[in-house]
């Protein structure tokens, strides 16, 4: 059986970036599962503003939607920045206009989980935002969402996680988006 493959896209560009930690767990989750993991930073991939006055396609654009491509599920992971994601968080999504070109296109049959952190007491209009974002690429999200309100209590610099139910509530994301992600591949559960 060929593995099932997720590919998390997430982060910001703060040097200890909270969403990037909550991504990895979730990560973690799903690989636990069995699948095979890649984790896209979006501070790592430092993509220019997508230009449609530019016919430069960085190699890591490139890389980010054939990794996508090959994928059956993929997890989002992004700060809330005046009640939606940040700026450098959707202009990778804009990049995934190449998904276009693809067959299927764009995530025609893949399952998305959706993660948020926020430094006030709520986080979800970041998840609503993404929601909006995968129906337009024609992909489903997983109902389970993990937003992470006042995310500087809950996750370290280093990343340790100091809420276990938050943990465990990212493990268990990581994990319903693999399950969902070989049901939708047709391989029983
Ligand atoms: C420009 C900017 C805008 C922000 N807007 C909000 C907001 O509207 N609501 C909120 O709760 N937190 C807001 N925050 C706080 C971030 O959501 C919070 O620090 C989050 O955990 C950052 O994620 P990161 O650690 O991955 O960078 C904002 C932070 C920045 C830098």
């Amino acid at each position: 059986m060929e593995n099932i493959k997720i590919v998390g896209i997430g982060g910001s560009l703060a040097t200890h970036s909270g969403s990037l930690h909550a991504l990895q767990t979730a990560l973690h989750g799903a690989k636990l599962q069995g699948a095979e993991v890649k984790l896209f930073d979006i501070k790592e991939l430092n993509l220019p503003f997508y230009d449609l006055r530019s016919n430069v396609v960085p190699s890591d654009a490139k890389l980010l939607c054939n990794s996508i491509a090959e994928a059956q599920g993929l997890i989002w992971s992004a700060p809330l920045y005046h009640g939606t994601i940040s700026g450098a968080f959707k202009n990778v999504l804009d990049w995934l206009e190449l998904l276009e070109e693809y067959t299927p296109k764009y995530l025609t049959g893949k399952v998305v989980g959706l993660i948020s952190t926020a430094g006030g007491a709520q986080a979800l209009q970041a998840i609503n935002t993404m929601e909006y974002v995968v129906r337009a690429l024609r992909g489903f999200t997983l109902p389970m969402v993990v937003p992470i309100p006042r995310a500087w209590q809950v996750i370290d610099k280093d990343g340790t996680m100091k809420d276990a139910n938050v943990e465990k509530q990212l493990l268990n994301l990581g994990k319903e988006v693999f399950n969902t992600a070989r049901q939708l591949s047709g391989v029983p559960v």
